[in-house]
């Protein structure tokens, strides 16, 4: 199987007045794993089912391979899919199933039997063949109607949450079989969901979406580093967000003011916001948990935030402790520490200092005040 590359040329969708889909353009290289990323309703499935052909933008057109494809019907695509909606066939077993799409093209019975049994092989359900979609887990059913995917190497697969009913663990393990078989096959997946942390460990780029737009394009280690608004910030990774009064620029550095005592300085080279003009306005003041460390209260330095301990807990891979800021609107901030042993359990109400990492921040206007 060979990927094809797939162009989302300046599409939009109405539904009567309603805007689902607005004026998206996507280049996507043959082979790319591809993430539609947003939140419930930001027109993903629509954008999918348009690429499926199930129904037809109001404007903009598709092309496949090279070929625009815009007025062709589904089945003529050659697209492979795992729709939510579309299930099993439960009159049949799990081998009819798979062998379905290649019915519909004529293959014939050596070649089908052939097929489905290499296809339930990549899927690693080998000895299903002749059950019945009700036998079967959620996860080995999802793994069927991945097989039916695949299974006439489509160049092309679409899957829309494909993942989504599955508890945390089973979901896991078969998203890394799902991106090993797409690097094993080297199909262009274009892989819709609203797991953001789905979408960072699979993807090769993630659009994400926000009212039927794309909000930013990139690679996931972009998109987690330079968020390019205050909502996608928000929406990959936790992020702790202050409110403040952008006070200018001098030398580098941005001069935020947080309260009457606590101005904080962020670098102008990776905070991302152009203040020039703004002097005065509200800002947004945007933290990664992981890139925030603590100190005793007066240790922290110039350029710490003050704060007292609300709860410090053991969550694993890394401490967590959650910090009542002694500024501004004492907003709660979240804090991971490595949990390595070396930081002493902090009790509820120690007064800290909370130091920013000054490549882990972002500011951004706060368009929302
Ligand atoms: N067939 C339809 N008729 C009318 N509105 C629709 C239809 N399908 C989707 N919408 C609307 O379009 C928007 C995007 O929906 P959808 O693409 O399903 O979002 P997502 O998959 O991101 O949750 C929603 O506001 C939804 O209500
Ligand atoms: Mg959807």
């Amino acid at each position: 199987m060979i990927g094809a590359p797939v162009f989302i040329d300046r599409i939009s969708k109405a539904y009567g007045s309603q805007t689902a889909v607005s004026d998206v353009t996507l280049d996507i290289p043959a082979g790319e794993f591809l993430s539609i990323l947003g939140p419930s309703g930001s027109g993903k499935t629509t954008l999918l089912t348009m690429i499926a052909g199930f129904e037809s933008p109001s404007a903009g057109r598709l092309v496949i391979g090279g070929r625009d494809v815009t007025a062709v019907s589904p089945d003529r695509r050659n697209i492979g899919m795992v729709f939510q909606r579309y299930a099993l066939f439960p009159h049949l077993t799990v081998a009819e199933n798979i062998a379905f799409p290649l019915k519909m093209r004529g293959i014939g019975k050596d070649l089908r039997a052939e097929r489905v049994k290499r296809a339930l092989d990549l899927v690693q359900l080998p000895d299903y063949a002749r059950r019945y979609p009700h036998e079967l887990s959620g996860g080995q059913q999802q793994r069927v109607a991945v097989a039916r995917a695949i299974v006439f190497e489509p160049p092309v697969l679409l899957m829309d949450e494909p993942l989504g009913a599955l508890d945390k663990k089973l979901r896991e393990s078969m998203q890394i079989e799902i991106k090993q078989l797409q690097q094993r096959l080297g199909a262009t997946v274009i892989y819709v969901t609203h797991d953001q942390e789905e979408a960072l460990t699979m993807s090769d780029r993630i659009a994400v979406m926000a009212k039927g737009k794309i909000a930013q394009l990139g690679s996931p280690a972009d998109i987690y580093r330079n968020p390019q608004t205050a909502f996608v910030a928000d929406f990959i990774g936790k992020m702790n967000f202050l409110r403040g009064e952008f006070l200018g620029e001098t030398a580098g550095s941005q001069a935020i003011k947080l309260d009457e005592n606590v101005v904080f300085h962020t670098p102008s080279a990776v905070s991302g916001y152009d203040g020039a003009a703004r002097i005065g306005g509200r800002v947004r003041l945007a933290l990664r948990p992981e890139r925030l460390g603590l100190a005793a209260r007066g240790a922290g330095g110039k350029n710490a935030l003050p704060g007292r301990i609300e709860t410090s807990v053991f969550a694993g891979s890394f401490d967590l402790h959650l910090v009542r800021a002694d500024f501004g609107s004492h907003d709660i901030l979240q804090v991971q520490t490595p949990a390595d042993g070396m930081q002493a359990p902090f009790v509820k109400g120690t007064l800290v200092d909370v130091v920013a990492e000054q490549d882990g921040l972002r500011l951004f206007a706060d368009v929302e005040a």
